[in-house]
């Protein structure tokens, strides 16, 4: 697919099927993850991927007990989507790593979206830091989860501000 048109159709998708994806499908996503620009070329992003059913549960009961009704939502797609990747990074300079590791997410879901994957960027995510450190046995910070799967739901293009609204000329 053209990339303009990726881009296009890209959506948070917050309803999956229970079709599951492919190992290869989740290592292709994450081939083009890792093509993004870091600073310094640090390439500080981890990515741990959670298929495993048990797992994903129990990261959405965590997380429901955080839970007001806007999260539960999340925690359903945490639920239902075949693959979790927990995305981590080495911090050495927090806000370039963190701009690095963001413009590795958007890899991920603009390739999601070419195959046909769906894809939600998941910031709530972070109420949990710690106990998925915890769980995962690591020190890494926690930027965001991205969930990953096929849906029968492609939902409407959300509305964006215009270039005027959010644009100035010098
Ligand atoms: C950093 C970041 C964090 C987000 N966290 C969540 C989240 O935790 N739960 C959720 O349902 N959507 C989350 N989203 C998705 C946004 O709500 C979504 O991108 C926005 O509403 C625009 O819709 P679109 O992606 O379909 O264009 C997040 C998006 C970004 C970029």
């Amino acid at each position: 697919m053209e990339l303009s048109k990726v881009m296009e159709e890209r959506r948070s998708v917050r309803h999956f099927n229970d079709k599951v994806l492919d190992r290869s499908i989740i290592e292709d996503i994450l081939g083009f993850a890792i093509l993004a620009p870091s600073a310094h070329n640090r390439q500080p992003w981890h990515f741990v991927v959670v298929r495993d059913s048990l797992k994903k549960e129990d990261i959405a009961l965590m997380l429901a007990d955080y839970g007001d009704a806007s999260i539960m939502t999340t925690c359903n797609v945490i639920r239902d989507c075949s693959a979790l990747v927990l995305v981590l990074a080495d911090i050495t300079e927090e806000v370039m790593d963190v701009q690095s590791v963001g413009a590795c997410i958007e890899n991920m879901v603009l390739r999601a979206r070419d195959l046909d994957v769906a894809s939600l960027w998941i910031g709530y995510i972070l109420k949990i830091e710690k106990e998925l450190q915890r769980e995962f046995s690591t020190e890494k910070k926690l930027i965001a989860a991205v969930a990953l799967g096929y849906t029968d739901h492609y939902p409407s293009k959300r509305p964006r501000k215009t270039i005027e609204e959010v644009t100035e000329w010098w």
